[in-house]
């Protein structure tokens, strides 16, 4: 291979993403130099997160710069080396971006055993998504055996670990999620105890049923009216990890009526940012890890072919497309 190809921003978005805000571009596989490593990306991540760097907001990370590189989690092969902590041949998951191959000098690349678990499950569940579901629901929820736990994008790569987990630990779990075969995915492969199609007209009536003892810890997801009807059902002394609130990040307006739930059921709600919490992530990743390779955590991907497939992908992302973990295949 001389060149590869990479997607890089080509105008922020003006409300919804549109095909014209990336551009695809081919460039010469570049030389390394003392210390780097060459990696050809076998899958990259596409999550929500890319929409925020997309838009010059303040936030918790600066903003994706203009005509570089998408930033993006991949997994690949090392191909050239001149590291010595890397050989030719490991596999490694890093942050290399909306790219076919990438130049590390090692500080973001971690070496991967795919012998029992699947190489594109780091990007997934034993990847940044799961380790979110885990750090938002064990030290934020932090669940009793015998509570309610409700989670909204319930199908997706961190919904779908999020309910398992809360499973494992004996509670009862709801998950929100878009249309009857995401629904019916997460009770009957994943084994939750119900889920409500947010999008069949009775969403309030639906989680009252669901839980009618009330909800003792959310997972938030989705924000907006997903968010408001949950909020309608917390029990007193609720806990609520707010992990994101894609409902909205296409700028679309996210009405919340209930906050004065949180007052009267004296909740406590938490924002956090998994990235922010690196050192309990070989503890989390660990136990997720286990889980899968022993065939206790199920998940499911939704898996896009080549580099140019990418854009489409994510804005189908943004708009529920993919059913589980949204991943680019480039090899
Ligand atoms: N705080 C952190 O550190 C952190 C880290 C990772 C992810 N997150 C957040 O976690 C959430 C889930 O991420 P993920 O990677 O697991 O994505 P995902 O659930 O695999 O995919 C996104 C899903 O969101 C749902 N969705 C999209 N637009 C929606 C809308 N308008 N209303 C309701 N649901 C909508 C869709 O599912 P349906 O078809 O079911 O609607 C879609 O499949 C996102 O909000 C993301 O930003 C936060």
């Amino acid at each position: 291979m001389t060149t590869y190809q990479c997607i890089v921003l080509a105008a922020r978005p003006q409300g919804v993403v549109a095909s014209e805000n990336f551009r695809l571009e081919t460039r010469p596989v570049p030389a390394i130099k003392e210390g780097e490593v060459l990696v050809r990306n076998h899958y990259l991540s596409l999550d929500p997160y890319m929409r925020m760097r997309m838009e010059d907001l303040k936030s918790y990370a600066a903003p994706q710069a203009l005509d570089e590189v998408m930033i993006g989690g991949t997994v690949g092969v090392v191909v050239e080396s001149n590291n010595p902590k890397f050989s030719v041949g490991d596999n490694v998951v890093g942050m290399l971006g909306w790219s076919e191959m990438g130049v590390s000098d090692g500080m973001l690349l971690k070496k991967v055993d795919t012998t029992h678990i699947p190489m594109s499950a780091y990007l997934g569940a034993v990847g940044m998504p799961g380790m979110t579901a885990w750090y938002g629901l064990n030290k934020i929820i932090q669940p009793k055996p015998g509570q309610t736990i409700a989670v909204s994008a319930a199908s997706g790569a961190v919904g779908s670990v999020v309910g398992q987990l809360a499973k494992l630990q004996g509670c009862r779990v709801i998950g929100i999620a878009g249309g009857k075969q995401k629904c019916d995915f997460v009770v009957d492969e994943l084994g939750f105890d119900a889920c409500i199609d947010y999008k069949g007209g009775n969403l309030y009536k639906d989680v009252k049923a669901a839980a009618p003892d009330g909800i003792d810890g959310l997972f938030e997801n989705v924000g907006g009216v997903v968010m408001d009807s949950v909020l309608a059902r917390m029990n007193p002394y609720g806990r609520i990890a707010l992990c994101g609130l894609i409902s909205g990040y296409d700028g679309q307006p996210m009405p919340i009526h209930n906050l004065r739930v949180v007052l009267s059921m004296r909740l406590m709600m938490q924002g956090f940012i998994v990235s922010e919490h690196m050192e309990l992530w070989p503890q989390g990743l660990g136990e997720i890890g286990g889980l899968v390779a022993s065939g206790k955590l199920k998940f499911r991907e939704t898996v896009s072919q080549g580099m140019a497939s990418a854009p489409e992908a994510f804005m189908g992302l943004l708009r529920g497309k993919n059913f589980g973990k949204q991943l680019v295949k480039l090899i």
